[in-house]
């Protein structure tokens, strides 16, 4: 087995990114990154403040800039937010020397691992599943065109997801 000199991980919001990352990089012997968090700590401050204050527009371009700081990091997965993949000038950054994933998910698996949650400004009104199912039809051709790897998630437990990962490589 090769290795790739990174792994990035895209997909929906409840798409298992931070657990299956943290475990994936474990197995590998390789550092877990995690953009949001990172955004989070640089800034001081969690998404949904950043969302208030900033805007999207603002968070996406922390996250731009922190895509294009993390690209240049060997021997790591990363786990990307949902929205990484919107915009164009980010795709450079999420294929540099990397096996990008994507990790498919239901709308339902979606709902349900993300219900309660408020943490994700996008999903905080009355109909969040409407919310993720527009996001999912605008994303999923953007997430499929960056892969080089699709794997289904649902019905799987984040150690079986990450085992056929590793038969893949
Ligand atoms: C977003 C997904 C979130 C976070 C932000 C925006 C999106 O990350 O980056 O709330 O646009 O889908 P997760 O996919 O880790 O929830």
């Amino acid at each position: 087995m090769s290795l790739p000199k990174r792994v990035v991980l895209v997909g929906p919001m409840g798409a298992g990114k931070s657990t299956i990352g943290r475990m994936l990089a474990k197995e590998l012997g390789y550092q877990f990154l995690d953009s949001d968090r990172i955004i989070e700590e640089r800034c001081g401050a969690n998404i949904p403040w950043i969302f208030d204050v900033e805007g999207e527009d603002g968070f996406r371009q922390r996250e731009t800039a922190m895509l294009d700081e993390l690209s240049l990091k060997h021997n790591t997965v990363l786990a990307t937010g949902g929205g990484a993949i919107m915009r164009p000038e980010n795709h450079r950054l999420l294929k540099q020397d990397a096996l990008v994933v994507y990790l498919k998910t239901s709308i339902d698996q979606q709902v349900e691992r993300t219900r309660k949650d408020r943490n994700r400004p996008l999903l905080q009104n009355d109909d969040p599943e409407a919310v993720l199912r527009k996001l999912f039809a605008i994303r999923d051709p953007l997430y499929t065109q960056l892969a080089d790897i699709i794997m289904h998630t649902d019905r799987k437990s984040p150690r079986l997801v990450v085992r056929q990962l590793v038969n893949r490589m």
